[in-house]
């Protein structure tokens, strides 16, 4: 990487937890695209799981995530251990906190989790001083959260979302879709088509968000999955939505089986 500096070239950070699948990939993709050389950090952050979360049974697949990344013209992979990020003591570990758009929805659910997200993200960047850091957009909340750690911290990094990789059958990719059956994977797509539905009554006019809220929640309880949340909000803001809001965001949570699944669909009015 110091090689590349010197000679100029433009540096891009894919930062991840491993277990790659395609989502993933299109970061790297996207990462190639507009930089010289990309790196690829592999770190399972204990700091952004909750005590009763799957921090232990999260999928470690190291050797198969650096044949991909290798495969796929990646130019390092950054891997530290656990020990090396935080030394032997994580609760003396000084933590950003970003408010406001990490209060809610997920930041609700997982107390602390967008701190130790927001934590390990400024540590990545300082430790690889990328130019630019891609992230996938099914995390959007996450997508906002950095955004604003970096326009507050005034850190030297521009980040980019990248788009939502799906199964065939519109379930959105994530490492976690591994905990599921086949059945339950097919169970799962309902959210994207309530996503799908929801958009569709906005699109047509529809500005009843809290009945609209509401039979997306039913929908999604009828294909057996239990809502977290499901809100429609202002994309900049992630306040409620309002009437006179041309961007939205309709967010998603719900549990199936071992899993919690995330999804959202943006669009503008
Ligand atoms: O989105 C993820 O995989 C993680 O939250 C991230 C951004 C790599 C931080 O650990």
């Amino acid at each position: 990487m110091a090689q590349a500096r010197a000679a100029g070239k433009t540096v891009a950070l894919v930062p991840t937890m491993g277990n790659l699948h395609a989502g993933h990939m299109a970061l790297v993709a996207a990462a190639r695209k507009q930089a010289d050389f990309v790196i690829t950090s592999i770190f399972v952050n204990p700091l952004q799981f909750g005590p009763n979360e799957d921090l232990e049974a999260y999928p470690r697949t190291f050797d198969e995530d650096c044949k991909l990344l290798q495969s796929d013209g990646c130019d390092a992979v950054f891997a530290p251990s656990v020990e090396a990020i935080y030394g032997n003591n994580t609760e003396q570990q000084s933590r950003i906190h970003v408010p406001g758009v990490s209060d809610n929805y997920c930041g609700a659910s997982r107390p602390g989790h967008f701190d130790g997200v927001a934590t390990i993200v400024c540590k990545l960047l300082n430790l690889c001083s990328p130019d630019l850091a891609f992230f996938g957009l099914k995390d959007y909340q996450q997508f906002l959260v950095i955004q604003k750690m970096v326009r507050d911290l005034a850190m030297n990094v521009q980040i980019a979302g990248v788009e939502i990789v799906r199964e065939e059958n519109g379930l959105a990719m994530s490492s976690r879709n591994g905990y599921l059956s086949p059945e339950q994977r097919q169970q799962a797509a309902a959210i994207h088509q309530c996503l799908q539905a929801t958009a569709a009554e906005l699109r047509s006019g529809n500005r009843n968000f809290q009945a609209l809220e509401a039979s997306a929640r039913t929908l999604l309880e009828q294909a057996g999955l239990q809502a977290d949340y499901y809100a429609i909000c202002n994309a900049s803001n992630l306040q409620a939505a309002t009437p006179g809001d041309d961007r939205l965001v309709i967010l998603a949570a719900a549990y199936l089986g071992p899993s919690r699944l995330i999804d959202n669909l943006r669009l503008t009015l």
